[in-house]
């Protein structure tokens, strides 16, 4: 056996992946890439082979790999205090300094952060601050939250709950009791037959106020929501959705949580996607771009008014029973500082607007007329394209035929990963924030060979059968 079997070996036999065929990995059915190295938007995996990377991992390296600036960052902080915790008013000037400049990147009328590891302990912590928010404003019985199908905001508890998407609900026991979904504003898939975008959006409206009626306003206590649709499909919201959205929660006294998560800090071509579509959120999260995942860090960031609420409390019932080990950590807060350099000092979020416009409209230029797709849309540096048996009558494949997974290995096997999307047949797109015009050529070239490769299978298929 060779040094490379013995780890792929080990791999198999004693390390329990994340959203994997358990079985498959096991009996090696699943061939695993061991990666080695990456730099701007290309990984190379154990064979040697590059690949460009059009998901920038799951849509957070932001600033590209291998920027030694980050490294030299963690490596001083490191040397300097890598550990000391957050309790009881303990701080580092790393974690204040980083908690001003994400005020600075955050929409007007944002007051605090709160840190964690992992978008999912960001959402768990949002949820607990909701209801308990809710609790000291003497409204014991506002404790629903209302996320959409589609939606994605974590696999835990309750943020798996959240998460609109059935594979995250099956044999868990979940979605949890207080947690309840609306429409998924995707109007291509969702709208009745006959019906345009505003009407759609009246549509999406409707359906939360019957929801809200339902349940009754008064047990409800928020609304999460991501910007642009991120793990359920890649899907912007159509025209005019947010603020519609906005009015009903202002109108029943429903806080807004915003899952920056996938959208902030400069993927939409904006700081965040509040900013992108004006939202005006009381809570907000974000993870992932904020360390361009050099380190593991997440936030709440806590809006005035739920700030004041939070600040009243403790006079009257003490600290907050709420924390973790590693909130506000020294290292990862380092590593979040120099991304945010990289992020001002190159323009970035400018860069994904120009490129994220430029990726869209090569990929509707390539596929708008492709009999196999049904779909091209994005924002930003985020798009998709979604897959259909029969476009005109909106008809899609067979799950079983596995399209969408097809083609994204189709693409992979020509050095480009894009992902197919957990539900239905549709590869997602969300590069590094640094990609350029003549990466966008090259992904949107193999994505065409790859389209074409799964195309002439369908096609002999149905000839042959
Ligand atoms: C919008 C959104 N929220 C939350 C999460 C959960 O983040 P994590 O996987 O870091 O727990 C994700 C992960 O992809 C996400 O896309």
């Amino acid at each position: 056996m060779t040094q490379l079997d013995n780890l792929f070996s080990a791999d198999r036999a004693h390390f329990m992946h994340p959203s994997t065929h358990a079985h498959d990995h096991a009996s090696g059915a699943l061939p695993g890439r061991i990666v080695t190295g990456a730099k701007g938007i290309r990984i190379e995996d154990h064979e040697g082979r590059t690949f460009i990377d059009a998901f920038a991992g799951l849509y957070c390296v932001n600033i590209g790999y291998g920027r030694t600036e980050v490294a030299d960052a963690i490596y001083e902080q490191a040397k300097k205090l890598a550990y000391y915790h957050t309790y009881v008013g303990h701080s580092t000037d790393t974690i204040i300094e980083l908690s001003s400049r994400i005020i600075d990147w955050a929409p007007e009328g944002m007051k605090k952060v709160y840190y964690g590891l992992s978008g999912s302990d960001a959402n768990e912590t949002q949820v607990k601050l909701v209801w308990y928010y809710n609790n000291v404003l003497g409204r014991k019985n506002k404790k629903k939250i209302i996320s959409r199908e589609r939606g994605y905001h974590g696999s835990g508890l309750v943020t798996g709950s959240l998460t609109g998407l059935p594979s995250f609900h099956q044999y868990f026991d979940l979605p949890v009791e207080r947690v309840k979904h609306t429409i998924c504003p995707h109007w291509y898939r969702n709208a009745p037959t006959g019906m345009n975008e505003a009407q759609f959006v009246a549509y999406c409206v409707d359906e939360l106020e019957k929801l809200i009626a339902r349940e009754g306003a008064d047990t409800i206590a928020a609304f999460i929501g991501e910007p642009v649709m991120g793990t359920g499909g890649i899907l912007p919201p159509p025209a005019g959705y947010w603020p519609a959205i906005q009015q009903v929660l202002k109108k029943h006294d429903i806080l807004l949580i915003c899952d920056e998560v996938v959208c902030g800090f400069g993927r939409l071509g904006s700081k965040m996607g509040a900013q992108h579509y004006g939202i005006e959120p009381d809570l907000i999260t974000i993870a992932k771009g904020l360390t361009s995942a050099y380190a593991p860090l997440s936030g709440v960031i806590v809006s005035e008014r739920v700030w004041d609420v939070i600040d009243k409390a403790s006079q009257e019932f003490g600290a907050m029973g709420h924390g973790w080990t590693y909130s506000g950590h020294p290292i990862c807060a380092a590593a979040a500082l120099a991304n945010l350099d990289i992020l001002e000092r190159e323009k970035i979020p400018q860069n994904a607007a120009d490129t994220g416009a430029y990726l869209l409209a090569q990929l509707h230029a390539a596929f708008d007329e492709h009999p196999l797709v049904g779909e091209v849309r994005g924002a930003g540096m985020l798009a998709a394209l979604e897959f259909m048996a029969n476009k005109d009558e909106r008809r899609p494949f067979d799950a079983a035929l596995k399209v969408g997974p097809r083609v994204s290995a189709a693409a992979l096997q020509r050095g480009l990963i894009a992902r197919a999307m957990p539900h239905g047949d549709i590869l997602g797109f969300a590069p590094p924030l640094v990609a350029t015009r003549a990466d966008v050529d090259q992904i949107v070239r193999l994505t065409i060979e790859a389209v074409n490769e799964v195309a002439a299978q369908l096609e002999g298929a149905t000839t042959s059968a």
